[in-house]
């Protein structure tokens, strides 16, 4: 395969130190050298979630993850709140009612935020305490729209429902304390910001999640985290079944990058990257689909011109410049492109793609003001941080 210059939201490129990291010989997924790499790893994510809870791994996608939550947190007939205003915030709601639960939503139109007072006041009218579960979307990938779980606790008071965060494509990009704000169940992937292949899922459980797990009554085999947590408590744990044991190696030189930069620098390059995305975009002319104020540091979505086809705008960036573009999901498909700018970036990748995005949208017919573009992301750079 040629050099591509990978600019969708996951998977993301991969930093040298872990494509080496994955060339280590095989081993035994039950081994004491495995079983520290496992240790280092799962104590490594407990500094990235935020958290002293547990931290189980699981060899799925992120969508593995979401369904371990929802199966062992949830069980048939309970009563969950969906703050809903995307694709993936939809799949999480999907996959709970799959496994019998009954959904509410709580909706915005794509590419705003679900208001946190809508969700306190759905919650307000739960007189009852029915609610099980709030599920949330922190990074809304198809939108690019950040959720703000801080404000989805809050919205929870003392609502006894358990807060389920799907942090697939911003647990360390963006901050996310999850004992801090008093979340109990967060999930990630190995593909996003953890800068490694995809291959792995893990979740931090509160105390109060792993009560909800005895509880719940559906059945649970490959995905009984309970499993999962007899494994994550020994000094050499690894996973009740055979581990994805290079993308594992691959994480764990990951996180030694997270950790040497440290998470407020991790931060702070992703808010500058998508600042700087940002500003180049509006400088060529074009429009981003969220207001800044609400707009998560991972992703850019930009809404194409009137008369060009989004799906033509990544064919043609990635069959001419080698750029590789998401496309729009679900209704938005032909109306935006998405940058994604989480994990392992660089400026220059992101420049070279916002001038890829220009030169397409020139060559098919929609010229745009490029060069004003590349200088407006530059110049973002020299501006003083953001906070
Ligand atoms: C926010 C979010 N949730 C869920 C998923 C699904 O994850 P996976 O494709 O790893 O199953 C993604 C993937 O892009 C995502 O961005």
């Amino acid at each position: 395969m040629s050099e591509i210059n990978l600019l969708i939201p996951g998977p993301t490129p991969l930093p040298p130190e872990v494509m080496r990291a994955m060339s280590r010989p095989m081993t035994s997924h039950r081994g004491p050298a495995f079983g520290r790499i496992m240790r280092e790893i799962l104590d490594g994510l407990g500094e990235v979630f935020q958290t002293r809870s547990d931290i189980i791994p699981l060899v799925a996608s992120g969508t593995g993850g979401l369904e371990a939550s929802v199966v062992n947190f949830l069980s048939p007939g309970d009563r969950v709140l969906s703050v809903n205003n995307g694709h993936f915030c939809e799949r999480y709601a999907e996959i709970a009612e799959r496994f019998g639960a009954r959904v509410d939503r709580v909706t915005a139109e794509w590419g705003r935020p679900v208001p946190a007072e809508a969700v306190a006041a759905r919650l307000r009218e739960d007189t009852r305490r029915e609610y099980r579960a709030v599920l949330v979307t922190q990074s809304e990938t198809s939108t690019g729209v950040h959720n703000d779980v801080r404000a989805v606790r809050e919205a929870l008071a003392d609502h006894p429902a358990l807060l389920m965060v799907d942090a697939i494509s911003s647990l360390g990009a963006i901050p996310l304390e999850t004992d801090g704000w008093g979340v109990d169940v967060v999930v990630t992937a190995s593909q996003k910001a953890l800068m490694s292949p995809p291959g792995m899922a893990f979740l931090s459980v509160s105390e109060r999640a792993w009560e909800a797990a005895e509880r719940a009554t559906g059945p649970r085999f490959y995905f009984d985290l309970r499993r999962g947590r007899a494994e994550a408590r020994k000094p050499h744990p690894g996973t009740p079944f055979t581990t994805a044991i290079t993308v594992a190696y691959a994480v764990h030189a990951a996180l030694g990058l997270i950790h040497a930069e440290g998470l407020p620098r991790v931060f702070e390059r992703h808010r500058r990257m998508a600042r700087m995305v940002r500003a180049g975009v509006r400088g060529m002319g074009l429009h981003t689909l969220v207001d800044d104020e609400h707009a998560v540091n991972t992703v850019t979505t930009v809404r194409v011109p009137d008369g060009v086809d989004g799906r033509a705008v990544g064919a043609h960036a990635r069959d001419r410049y080698a750029v590789l573009l998401g496309s729009g999901i679900g209704r938005l498909e032909q109306a935006i492109v998405r940058i994604g700018h989480l994990g392992y970036t660089r400026q220059e990748w992101l420049l070279a793609g916002l001038e890829a995005l220009g030169r397409t949208l020139a060559d098919l017919g929609h010229p745009v003001r490029t060069e004003a573009g590349l200088r407006a992301a530059t110049d973002s750079l020299e501006a003083p941080a953001p906070l």
